[in-house]
């Protein structure tokens, strides 16, 4: 029950609070047509995967300016699988960690190759550079799979909603398993979006907005008023 009421709660809270970014937009953007469809569906992992891994090293408001660009100049997997190595490094010029850039290159091809983009978590995780992050961002903002997806917002919201803490390395599993008990399986795109955006927003790593929070009435760091301490690190 507890569960249900948080999923219910942070569904609504992002349905009516989420930011207007250019690779959501590519998400509804078919939906006149159904957003079941396989073109819509690939096109819009084609555009997850390319803002996830812009995101995994810069800030949403950064990355903005960079998929926009990238977009223009690529706006298929297909285009992209054409493009060389030259031209990707130029238009990842600024984001560093240019490995990410040819991995994605790298991935675009071997997709095109294969002649069909992965759309469950264990066929994205064997493309090159494509790590359970992304193969879970993915899997379950363009295709629906209900799988979690983890970053160091997600690790901090849900580490105060059970008041664990989110120190040991060890524990980055135990994340993983609590975020796939929780995601809301009809809606587990906006769901792990819902997450990370509230961590990003609202359940920040210092002083967090919890008169704002959707989920404070479950939250036991609340409750026990360590929300200030009990999710610090950011960096697991
Ligand atoms: N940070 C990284 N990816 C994100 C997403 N899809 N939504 C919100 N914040 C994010």
């Amino acid at each position: 029950k507890e569960t249900l009421e948080i999923r219910a709660f942070l569904l609504e809270w992002y349905d009516l609070n989420q930011r207007d970014l250019p690779w959501r937009r590519i998400s509804s953007s078919n939906e006149g047509k159904g957003d079941n469809d396989e073109e819509g569906s690939e096109r819009r992992a084609y555009a997850v995967w390319v803002s996830e891994v812009m995101l995994q090293q810069t800030r949403v408001q950064a990355v903005i300016g960079y998929f926009n660009r990238w977009m223009q100049k690529w706006p298929t997997l297909g285009h992209l699988a054409r493009a060389s190595i030259e031209e990707v490094n130029e238009m990842w010029a600024g984001l560093g960690y240019y490995r990410r850039a040819r991995y994605l290159l790298e991935g675009a091809k071997k997709i095109v190759e294969e002649g069909e983009f992965p759309k469950t978590v264990s066929s994205l995780r064997k493309v090159p550079g494509i790590g359970d992050y992304t193969a879970g961002a993915i899997a379950s903002i363009a295709f629906k799979e209900a799988v979690p997806v983890v970053d160091g917002n997600v690790v901090r919201v849900v580490a105060r909603l059970k008041a664990i803490s989110a120190n040991p390395k060890s524990t980055i599993k135990n994340f993983w398993k609590l975020s796939g008990q929780l995601v809301d399986p009809s809606r587990p795109g906006d769901f792990n979006q819902a997450l990370m955006e509230l961590g990003a927003t609202v359940c920040t790593p210092l002083s967090p907005s919890c008169s704002l929070c959707p989920v404070s009435a479950h939250c036991r760091a609340l409750s026990l008023a360590t929300q200030e301490s009990s999710a610090q690190v950011t960096d697991y």
